[in-house]
């Protein structure tokens, strides 16, 4: 009664907003007449999100979704900035208002709605705080984004067990289910995506209609009893719920939203041992079917091979060799794999490959496939990385190629959990992290810099053993799955049309997608001009390192410097071309590319230092390339230029530019 009776006296506030530092955009929050939450946006004065509906549905009468008033709201202007060991960017401004909307209801429940608002998207996460005694089990997210307008939008379809799927291109109305970064662009404009950022202990967010037009919701990726989150006791905070906007699609490549909406570093002392690197491989020879990861007579990583890529590596400027297929438990691939990280194959003399890497000044990057056995993982995950720590390894690409046990899937939480522990014992150990199969990023490399990239989308393995990815992949992966974060695509195939590797007599197809008929879907200039734009601070050579062999092509990767300070997206449209430059040292690199249509772009070089020269090496398509026909014709041309000057970028159907730029002494 008393209750009822204060609420009556002081009109508790039923709404509140913030607006983006500069206006730009603004985000109501709004209680229902029940006391159900929801919020609005609008983006340069037009509304980009309508009433949106918020909160959570749980098992055994908690309720976490109505009957709530607000306490109180807190505001807070965020302007900071903080520099990362490498990254896009070195230095980034986190510049937005928060806006904490302190919440109750009747049962008990308390809510803080989070949200930060920057100029281009915004941001909010919940922290629950319920009252139970033992635990809490949540069967629902309530959480929708109901977008305004109808438009086009780029995803790959929602799946709790990969990524690796071709984008489709859809109108908005029309999508029904979507794994985030979900980007659109809207009939009047507006570029737009969504995504989560810093997933730690929840599961993934995908997204699927509503009885609204244009409105979606978040479906949580479940575990096996179909539970979707659960946590000792009632404190849980989810990761943030985000919604990037921008006037221009580059404007998507070009935000700092995600990381900014995640912790600082949390690795303390030296963190030397996190560096960018350039590799090549014992990888591609099993994908074309050449060799294989386990020990016969086709075995990849041999001893006399390791050497022999590592003799390579240390004559091209490449810091770093990985080898796959170096250790124990490949003969089970395909069921549940009993993988030995500790127990090199006897054909793998690591002892004496780590020595001449050493002698060389070769990193050495190791490989845990785990199949999936995350168990058998966990079980070994201590004392491989106490072992790599003695051996001075320092980088690990890890796969969960394989169906989880006990009916677990990839994204849920429970292996979210998982991928997390490995980044925690890696960091312990002083590894760096590579995953493939991995949860897809949502900004924590920012918190855990050793998470240095990994996978999650279709790169170029797809190319050795199926249809292949098209050439308009490459022009939206940039927009969608690299908003998310860093990823090691591979790109760097130069035998476009496997010429030297089709027929070998060894040649075995291993995959069920191989058809005997793949290839690579772009001329041989865009897979340099994707060293540039598919950004991965460890970016491999994947070609056989044979194929570089007779390649002029090839000093644009000996020169590439991976360790860049700053990067730009300069110009580009989803699914058709991009064009993106980045600063590493004095020496910039831009990469362009283009889908199945021929394109000329004009670049103004105004990035560049203002009042120096610089040599551009341009590596451009040949006047009679052409990805399906001629994929492999380039021309290789030097001029002088410097910031007041235009290019004009040519490029072939499928294809593209690289062009690096030094600076004249
Ligand atoms: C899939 C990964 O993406 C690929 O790079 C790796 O070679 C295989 N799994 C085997 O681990
Ligand atoms: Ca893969």
């Amino acid at each position: 009664m008393a209750l009822f009776f204060r609420g009556q006296a002081f009109a508790q506030p039923t709404s509140a907003s913030v607006a983006s530092p500069e206006e730009a955009v603004v985000l109501f929050f709004d209680l229902t007449e029940k006391g159900g939450m929801e919020y609005r946006a609008t983006y340069e004065g037009e509304q980009i999100l309508l009433s949106s509906h918020l909160g959570f549905e749980s098992r055994g009468g908690h309720n976490l979704k109505d009957g709530f008033h607000i306490v109180g709201t807190t505001y807070n202007a965020i302007d900071e900035t903080w520099t990362q060991p490498w990254g896009t960017n070195k230095t980034n401004r986190n510049h937005c208002n928060e806006m904490a909307v302190n919440l109750e209801n009747q049962d008990g429940t308390k809510l803080t709605l989070r949200f930060r608002v920057f100029d281009d998207g915004f941001g909010f996460c919940y922290e629950y705080d319920v009252p139970v005694t033992d635990s809490l089990l949540i069967t629902d997210e309530l959480t929708t984004f109901h977008l305004a307008e109808d438009g086009t939008c780029w995803s790959i379809v929602a799946n709790y067990e990969s990524y690796e799927f071709l984008y489709r291109t859809m109108p908005i109305s029309k999508l029904d289910n979507a794994s985030t970064p979900m980007t659109f662009k809207t009939q009047t404009g507006v570029y737009g995506s969504i995504h989560e950022a810093a997933l730690v202990n929840f599961p993934e967010m995908a997204l699927y209609p509503t009885d609204r037009p244009l409105e979606f919701k978040s479906t949580l990726a479940p575990w096996p009893d179909g539970i979707k989150a659960r946590f000792k006791g009632g404190k849980f905070t989810t990761s943030w719920r985000t919604c990037q906007l921008a006037q221009e699609a580059v404007g998507l490549i070009n935000s700092s939203l995600i990381l900014n909406l995640n912790e600082p570093c949390k690795l303390k002392g030296d963190l030397s041992w996190i560096r960018p690197m350039k590799y090549v491989g014992v990888w591609w020879g099993m994908h074309l079917g050449i060799n294989t990861w386990k020990m016969d007579e086709r075995h990849g990583a041999t001893t006399e091979s390791a050497k022999r890529y590592i003799d390579f590596a240390a004559a091209n400027n490449i810091d770093a060799v990985l080898f796959e297929g170096w250790n124990e438990g490949w003969e089970s691939w395909g069921g549940m794999q009993q993988f030995d990280f500790t127990k090199p194959y006897a054909d793998f003399d690591i002892d004496e490959i780590l020595r001449y890497a050493a002698s060389k000044n070769v990193a050495f990057i190791s490989h845990h496939e785990t199949g999936g056995n995350i168990l058998n993982y966990e079980r070994q995950l201590s004392h491989t990385y106490q072992w790599l720590h003695n051996l001075s390894i320092h980088s690990v690409k890890t796969g969960y190629a394989g169906g989880l046990p006990d009916g677990h899937n990839h994204h849920g939480q429970f292996n979210v959990l998982h991928y997390q522990r490995v980044v925690d014992t890696a960091a312990k150990y002083h590894v760096t992290l590579d995953v493939h199969e991995p949860i897809k990023p949502t900004g924590l490399c920012r918190t855990y810099p050793n998470l240095m990239t990994g996978e999650g989308a279709r790169g170029m393995e797809w190319n050795a053993w199926s249809e292949g990815n098209p050439p308009e992949h490459h022009e939206i992966i940039p927009f969608t799955r690299l908003l998310a974060g860093p990823m090691d695509y591979t790109p760097g195939t130069f035998d476009i049309l496997f010429e030297k590797t089709r027929n070998l007599p060894q040649r075995q197809a291993w995959n069920g997608n191989d058809k005997g008929n793949s290839r690579v879907n772009t001329t041989l200039a865009k897979q340099l001009a994707n060293w540039v734009i598919l950004y991965s601070p460890l970016q491999m050579a994947s070609d056989l390192i044979e194929h570089y062999e007779g390649h002029p092509a090839f000093q644009f990767f000996r020169d590439f410097n991976p360790d860049c300070d700053w990067s730009k997206a300069l110009a580009g449209e989803i699914g058709q071309y991009v064009v993106i430059v980045r600063k590493a040292g004095a020496d910039y690199f831009l990469g362009a590319s283009t889908n199945e249509e021929a394109r000329t772009v004009s670049i103004p070089l105004d990035f560049l230092e203002k009042g120096r020269k610089y040599k551009a090496t341009i590596y451009a398509d040949a006047p009679d390339a052409d990805w399906k026909t001629n994929p492999t014709a380039y021309t290789i041309t030097t001029r002088k230029v410097s910031s007041k000057q235009k290019l004009t970028i040519k490029m072939a159907q499928g294809g593209g530019q690289a062009i690096s730029f030094s600076p004249i002494k």
